[in-house]
């Protein structure tokens, strides 16, 4: 059965992560088992930084995978992270001071389906967990091609509900009773954790999401289910 629409305006994703953003990596590392870190290691993992790489992480939030990228070895030479949450931006830049990024990481507010960053300007781009809250994938997949460097890598972690049989009873089951109330528990936002089973059975399913990178023109592109299925990271490249 096609799952509902999910209403995805600017103002109201903003709106539900700023609303969220103190709470937002506890609830991750809740959720998620604490497997979200390894999720994030190896999604860096896989753009083989040689320490010279500019990345650009977009809908970077409180900043993990950005974080992630400086803190692989080697690290990425410079990390710029967008998003439009700018209270999910300060827990991020709060956390750049604790950790003694500020130098290495800078965070901007800004759109990702219009990006302050210039043609051909970076080499890596990453997306954690954000794409499947934009409302027009196709023009920020097209953003991210336009800003690469030829043969540029992109890494990007979206949930996904598993095919496997016994695992997706159980999962659905966990997704839709269970994670909406600790999330509504731990948050004390009413829709916040409604809203991401919602829009993770919203998601194009992994085939569909590979066509669109294709359409922006990518290539070399792999879909890696994580976790029984339950991420999927999507690897691709600009044309050499
Ligand atoms: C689930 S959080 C992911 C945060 C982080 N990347 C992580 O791995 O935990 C999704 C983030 O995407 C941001 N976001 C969604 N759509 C966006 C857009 N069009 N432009 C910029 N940020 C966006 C939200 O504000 C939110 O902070």
């Amino acid at each position: 059965m096609p799952a509902a629409p999910v209403s995805k305006t600017p103002d109201r994703i903003a709106g539900m992560f700023d609303a969220i953003a103190g709470r937002y990596d506890l609830l991750n590392h809740i959720l998620s088992l604490g497997i979200d870190r390894r999720w994030r290691t190896r999604a860096i993992r896989s753009l083989a930084l040689t320490g010279r790489e500019r990345v650009l992480d977009l809908c970077t939030g409180t900043a993990d995978l950005a974080v992630a990228a400086r803190a692989a070895t080697p690290p990425a030479q410079r990390v710029v992270g967008v998003d439009f949450a700018g209270a999910m931006l300060r827990v991020g830049q709060e956390k750049l001071r604790r950790l003694g990024l500020e130098a290495a990481i800078v965070l901007v507010r800004g759109d990702a389906v219009r990006l302050p960053v210039a043609d051909r300007s970076v080499d890596a781009v990453t997306i954690g967990f954000g794409i499947r809250n934009v409302e027009n994938m196709q023009a920020v997949c097209d953003e991210m091609h336009r800003v690469l460097a030829p043969g540029g890598r992109i890494a990007i972690l979206e949930f996904a509900i598993p095919t496997v049989p016994g695992v997706r009873g159980a999962y659905l089951w966990y997704f839709r009773h269970v994670l909406p109330w600790i999330g509504r528990l731990v948050s004390r936002h009413r829709g916040a954790y409604e809203y991401l089973p919602a829009s993770v059975s919203a998601f194009e399913t992994s085939d569909e999401f590979v066509t669109i990178l294709r359409r922006s023109g990518f290539v070399e592109i792999f879909a890696v289910p994580l976790t029984f299925g339950t991420v999927f990271l999507y690897t691709g490249r600009r044309h050499a």
